[in-house]
């Protein structure tokens, strides 16, 4: 019994969709901070190029993916796999990803907790004139607080399954349409705050001037599955976006909007960050929780900082919402098409697994910080680890495998509906610049971990 699927009013709430699911917190808590432990430029420069090569075919052939089958990642690839006479064992990429979407919830919401609970700081003045070590005493205080951790992580928790639960056109992606623009304008104030008083040279620097001798395989590794995350590919929730897309939408330009706006927006808070961190000589690698502890440091002495600091973490937390509701609804089409259980009953069962996986990423960085899964990490790393860097690149590998060899021509070409030379472009970098880098950095963790 399958019940009723939604669909996009028309292109642009399609693009606000799948930008509100692209940005989020991995473009302003995540990008800033992995470029601080991952050397800086070099790490910049890499994860640009994965953008363009990687990151940007690869979107291109997930949307292209869902529009073709219309239904949610699991039967999409069983059916494309029919369509084929390919194996239907392809479904299982399908089913890997929602897995990928669980697990990653189950930090996220964790970091939207901080984020929520930044709102209340800021508003209830806790940033004014405040010092770099006080900040950083803050931050601690949260991370040493189980109740507290937990406590916003509930929070963020039910407002994401809240949404979830009542179906994909619910309004908010209408509001991306102000959020977005807001975040930005907010940013850029931020930015020209960071230029007066920061040390913006030392920062561009920083995040600019190439190093290749600072390239190592592990930037290479950390970037590659950072343009993954940040661009939401591997995992079906692109696809299961691109599933309520109507025909006549251009997905080349759909995609190249979406990743220039994000990539900018994660590169200009990286630069606000590293104008302040080196001015108050703090240091670049302080690692998740570095917007935390130097943002409130601006706000807390530029003028109108209460307001602006409260409007900023709003609007972040915002952004991080509509991306935890995309990591979910690949899971939830599957069991709303497939099941007779209706959509609000999934949205509880499954918040209720995440919200356990997010309890004890709460835990792990306190009382369980000594806790190690594998290789010495420990529950927030393994899961952060285990996703970006393997289940999303192995997601888009088979996707961009399946889209490249197995799926019939001209049902590809279709989709795209691309030029001659777009398609070539889209042919070379999906069908091999994609997947041999892929590879390559997999072959490196396997080196690694033998
Ligand atoms: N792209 C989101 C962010 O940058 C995270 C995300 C990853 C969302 C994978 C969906 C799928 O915050």
């Amino acid at each position: 019994m399958t019940q009723h699927r939604g669909a996009w009013k028309n292109r642009w709430t399609f693009m606000l969709a799948t930008a509100g699911s692209a940005i989020g917190l991995g473009n302003i808590w995540k990008l800033p901070y992995m470029i601080g432990v991952n050397g800086g430029s070099a790490f910049v420069l890499v994860f640009i190029a994965c953008i363009l090569f990687v990151g940007i075919p690869l979107m291109m052939t997930e949307i292209m993916l869902g529009r073709r089958a219309q239904k949610n990642p699991f039967n999409a690839m069983q059916q494309l796999a029919n369509e084929a006479n390919a194996s239907p064992h392809w479904k299982y990429l399908g089913a890997m990803g929602m897995v990928a979407g669980v697990l990653i919830l189950g930090f996220y919401s964790v970091i939207g907790g901080w984020v929520l609970s930044y709102i209340t700081l800021a508003f209830n003045g806790s940033f004014d004139a405040i010092s770099a070590s006080q900040s950083s005493q803050n931050f601690e205080s949260l991370l040493n607080s189980p109740y507290l951790l937990v406590s916003w992580h509930t929070v963020f928790m039910v407002m994401t399954m809240g949404v979830v639960a009542r179906g994909v056109s619910s309004g908010l992606e209408r509001a991306n349409n102000i959020l977005i623009p807001a975040l930005f304008a907010i940013l850029l104030i931020l930015l020209g705050y960071s230029m007066s008083v920061g040390d913006m040279q030392a920062a561009y620097q920083f995040m600019f001037t190439p190093d290749f001798s600072k390239i190592t395989p592990v930037a290479v590794l950390s970037a590659l599955g950072h343009a993954f995350f940040s661009l939401s590919l591997g995992m079906g929730s692109v696809m299961v976006y691109g599933s309520y897309l109507q025909r006549n939408v251009s997905i080349a330009n759909t995609t190249i909007c979406i990743a220039l706006v994000d990539t900018l927006l994660g590169l200009l808070v990286g630069l606000a960050i590293y104008s302040l961190v080196f001015a108050n000589q703090l240091t670049p690698n302080a690692g998740p929780g570095l917007i935390f502890q130097t943002l409130p440091i601006a706000f807390g002495h530029m003028p109108f900082g209460h307001l602006f600091a409260t409007l900023f973490f709003t609007l972040v937390a915002f952004a991080a919402w509509t991306s935890a509701i995309s990591l979910v609804e690949p899971t939830i089409a599957w069991v709303v098409e497939n099941t007779s259980v209706k959509r609000a009953h999934a949205t509880v069962h499954l918040g209720l697994i995440i919200w356990m996986i997010g309890i004890t990423v709460s835990l792990s960085f306190n009382v369980w910080q000594d806790v190690t899964i594998v290789f010495g990490l420990g529950i927030f790393d393994t899961l952060d680890k285990l996703t970006s860097t393997i289940m999303l690149p192995l997601g888009g590998l088979l996707m961009a495998l399946f889209a490249g060899y197995v799926m019939q021509k001209h049902h590809r070409q279709d989709e795209l509906n691309l030029g001659r030379s777009y398609y070539t472009a889209w042919k070379i970098t999906n069908n091999i610049i994609a997947p041999l880098a892929i590879l390559m950095v997999f072959l490196y963790l396997l080196g690694l971990i033998g």
